[in-house]
Parts: C-alpha cells; sequence; structure tokens
C-alpha cells in the first residue's frame, strides 16, 4: 500500500497534540463520525453514547447512559451481550460480526460491529467500545432482491406449466390421432408418427421437472420433503446421475419461505456438485436433531479445487445468506478421498418446525 500524503499532515498533527487536545480532538471524532460509538462498564452499563449512536438507536446520551445495554437486544438473542463480555474479559476483540439490536420504538436493527476491551491506565480491562453500522437498509435491499428472484422463478416455473406444458399436452394428442389415422391406412409414416408422440411425451417431461424445480409446491408442512424427493428424482432423469433422497424421521416445516430457502440451497448445491464436481452420485439429507435441522448435500465429485474455490462465485454466497436468514450456518468442504459436502444447520425454532407425532 502506498503512503497518502494528504493524510500525512493530520497525523503528525495529532502527534503533536497530548493529554487534554488530543483528548478534545479524538473526542471530536467520535462525535462526528456515521456509525454510532459507545462504551459499557464490565457490567454492561452504558458508560458513553455518541451522536450516531442517538440517531440509529433512538435513545438520547442522557436517556441511556447508566442504563444496561440489554435494553438494545432483542429477546430471541439473550445470551448475545453476556457471551460478548466474556470474550472482552479475556482482552479479545470481536470484529464484524452482524447481528440485530432493537430500537428505542422497537424496530429491528440489522447491525455490523466491532467490539474491543477498555483497558484504564494500568491495563486492566474496564469495558468495552462498539462501533456499530447500520446495514439495516442493505439487509433489507438484499432480501428483496432475493424475493424478486423468488417471485420470477416462480412466474417462469407457472407460465412453462402453463403455456409450454400445456401446448405440448395437445401437440401429443393430435400426434395420437395423426398416428392412429396414418396406421389404419397401413402408411409407413405411422413410425414417424410414432416417434414423434414419444418424443412430445419426453418434453413434457422435462418441462414439468424444469416448471417443478421452478415453484416447488410448499404449501403444506411436508412440502420440503416433497420437493427434495421429487428433485432427487428428476436430477436422476435429467442429468442421467445416481441422485437420492434420505429422510429417516419426517422433517415438518411450517415457514414456507424457510423451506423454499432451503430448497434452493440444495438445488445450488447440487447444481454446484455437477458443474465443478462432475459429480457422477450425489446425495441428499435433511435430519432433525433435538434443537436444529441438517439439509446435507454430498458429492463423490472431483472435489474442491486447491487453494480455495472460486471467492466471487456468487453461489455459494447466496446459499450462505440463505442460512443466515434462518439464523444458521452453511459450509462447503472437501471429503476424502473425493467428493465435497455441503452442510447447512438451521435452528428448528427459526423454521416453525412442527413436531411430528410419532
Ligand atoms: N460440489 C463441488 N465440487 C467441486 N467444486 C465446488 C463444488 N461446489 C462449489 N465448488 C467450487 O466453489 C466455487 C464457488 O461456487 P459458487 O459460489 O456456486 O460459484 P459458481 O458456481 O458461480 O462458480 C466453484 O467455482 C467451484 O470451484
Ligand atoms: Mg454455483
Amino acid at each position: 500500500m502506498t503512503s497518502d500524503p494528504s493524510s500525512a499532515q493530520p497525523r503528525k498533527a495529532a502527534r503533536r497534540l497530548r493529554g487534554p487536545s488530543l483528548r478534545a480532538l479524538l473526542a471530536d471524532i467520535v462525535e462526528s463520525s456515521e456509525d454510532a460509538i459507545f462504551g459499557r462498564s464490565l457490567d454492561g452499563a452504558v458508560s458513553s453514547w455518541n451522536r450516531a449512536a442517538e440517531r440509529i438507536f433512538g435513545y438520547s446520551a442522557e436517556e441511556i447512559i447508566g442504563r444496561s445495554s440489554h435494553v438494545l437486544l432483542p429477546p430471541d438473542r439473550p445470551e448475545e451481550i453476556r457471551r460478548l463480555m466474556e470474550r472482552i474479559r479475556r482482552g479479545a476483540r470481536v470484529e464484524h460480526f452482524e447481528t440485530v439490536r432493537l430500537r428505542k420504538d422497537g424496530e429491528r436493527l440489522a447491525l455490523s460491529m466491532s467490539v474491543s476491551p477498555i483497558r484504564n491506565a494500568r491495563g486492566r480491562i474496564v469495558g468495552a467500545s462498539t462501533i456499530a453500522r447500520d446495514i439495516t437498509r442493505e439487509r433489507a435491499l438484499e432480501a428483496r432482491l432475493l424475493e424478486a428472484g423468488e417471485e420470477e422463478r416462480q412466474r417462469l416455473g407457472r407460465d412453462l406449466h402453463d403455456g409450454l406444458g400445456q401446448q405440448l399436452g395437445g401437440m401429443e394428442l393430435l400426434c395420437r390421432t395423426l398416428r392412429r389415422s396414418l396406421s389404419k391406412r397401413s402408411l409407413p409414416e405411422a413410425r414417424t408418427a410414432r416417434l414423434l408422440v414419444s418424443q412430445i411425451q419426453a418434453a413434457t417431461r422435462q418441462t414439468r421437472a424444469l416448471a417443478r424445480g421452478l415453484t416447488p409446491v410448499m404449501d403444506r408442512p411436508n412440502g420440503l420433503m416433497l420437493a427434495l424427493e421429487d428433485f432427487a428424482t428428476t436430477t436422476r432423469i435429467l442429468f442421467r446421475i445416481n441422485c437420492t433422497f434420505h429422510c429417516e424421521e419426517p422433517v415438518l416445516i411450517a415457514d414456507r419461505g424457510a423451506a423454499i430457502h432451503l430448497f434452493r440451497i440444495a438445488q445450488e448445491a447440487v447444481s454446484n456438485a455437477i458443474r465443478h464436481g462432475r459429480a457422477r452420485r450425489v446425495d441428499l439429507s435433511l435430519r432433525r436433531k433435538v434443537k436444529h435441522l441438517t439439509l446435507e448435500i454430498r458429492d463423490r465429485g472431483r472435489g474442491l479445487a486447491a487453494p480455495a474455490p472460486n471467492p466471487t462465485g456468487l453461489g455459494l454466497r447466496i446459499m450462505k445468506y440463505r442460512a443466515a436468514m434462518l439464523g444458521g450456518t452453511l459450509h462447503l468442504a472437501g471429503i476424502s478421498p473425493r467428493g465435497a459436502v455441503v452442510t447447512c444447520n438451521v435452528p428448528l425454532a427459526r423454521l416453525n418446525a412442527v413436531v411430528p407425532r410419532l
């Protein structure tokens, strides 16, 4: 990195400043920051609060200083501040993690946060300072883009099914009639008409499979299980590979949006296994654990290229994003002796998972 001559001047000036003047300069920088910057003591009480924090969280400095920072914590993340403070006590910094906090008016904020220990003059850790960037609008926009993509897929799927699908159905009927009349007259063209019928049937099967992939039916809690089963079957037919789906215990998901996210993750992982791994065998599985659900896509392809898979790939990022939207995680790993596995873990609580009566 080359040094920027324009920044050298203020840095020199800052070095010349000492004691109270330096503190005043730093306080000005904190006050004029676009990001919320606040401090808290080890017991969690807020000790400083800049202007951006007032704007982002809706609490004035007078209102919140001295109060517990737990007021910012959404009820579905009760442990987060305690865990953060444990790390701070050990002297660790926590950088750029994404999380959710509450505004004074109850709105949820998406934030990118960095938290570091504050030490006193003797080097003892006495609290934590937090820098929080408001990324609510970016996250909402990303979610909206995903939704728009989903709506587009659903529309394409319906058009394929109702438009092309119906047209092929009509053509098949006509060709059958033609074949019958040709064979009645014992004309050799009847054979061509028969071939035509079977070609149209194959095209109909492909159209239906594509339409189902675009518009999976998720209107019942067992929708994801059925859609993945169906997806494995169509993958076998369309790509002529061995593709299976295993689900030992029923996994019922009430939240349709969540089921669609999981289905899209499976689709992308299978597509990567076929395209990049040239896999001839892919196994999908869905397992219910005590508190979470695991979706796994395991292939016996070429495995991951060394040193690391294409970091610009959008597919993997979107898969991870979908998992994060469900409060879960997603990893891609190579397996020995060959192949790759995508593992997605999602807390059951976020899926409105229906507990099956066995
Ligand atoms: N199952 C797999 N087998 C081999 N390589 C894979 C597999 N899944 C992903 N990869 C690697 O990870 C990269 C990133 O995947 P992805 O984000 O979907 O991007 P894209 O498919 O657009 O390249 C791929 O380019 C490939 O190198
Ligand atoms: Mg991909």
